[in-house]
C-alpha cells in the first residue's frame, strides 16, 4: 500500500485560520500556498503581478474552496510599514497585516 506523501494536516490545533504568503505566484510561495490551502486556510498571497495572483487564486479557491485575497505588490518598493498597514478582509474578520 502506497501512503500519500503529504498528507492533509489533521491536527486542529496546528491549523492556521489565515495565512500570509509572499512570493505566492510562483516556486515555493506557491507550493506552500497549496499546502495551506488543501488545509483548509484561508489565504493572503501577495507577488507584483495582479495577473498570476489571480490565476492562482482562482485556481486554489477552486480547488479547495478557501478564501484566498491577492496583495499586488512589489515588496522592494515598498515600505515594510506601508505593508504593514494593508487591511485585509477575512470571510470572519477584518484584521491588519
Ligand atoms: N528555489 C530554491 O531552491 C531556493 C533555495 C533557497 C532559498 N530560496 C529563496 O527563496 C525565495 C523564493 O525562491 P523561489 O525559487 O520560490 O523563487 P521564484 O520562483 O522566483 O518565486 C518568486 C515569487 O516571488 C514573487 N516575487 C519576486 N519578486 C518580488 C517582489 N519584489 N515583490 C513581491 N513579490 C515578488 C514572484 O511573483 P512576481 O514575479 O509576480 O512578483 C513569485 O511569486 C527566493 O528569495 C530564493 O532566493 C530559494
Amino acid at each position: 500500500m502506497t501512503a500519500e506523501p503529504n498528507p492533509p494536516n489533521t491536527n486542529a490545533a496546528a491549523k492556521l485560520q489565515t495565512a500570509l504568503i509572499t512570493g505566492a505566484s510562483g516556486g515555493i510561495g506557491y507550493e506552500l500556498a497549496k499546502l495551506f490551502a488543501r488545509d483548509h486556510t484561508d489565504l493572503v498571497l501577495v507577488a507584483r503581478s495582479a495577473e498570476k495572483l489571480a490565476q492562482v487564486a482562482q485556481e486554489l479557491h477552486g480547488n479547495f474552496a478557501c478564501t484566498v485575497k491577492t496583495i499586488a505588490l512589489d515588496l522592494c518598493d515598498s515600505p515594510a510599514q506601508s505593508f504593514c498597514s494593508i487591511s485585509c478582509s477575512t470571510k470572519e474578520s477584518l484584521w491588519t497585516i
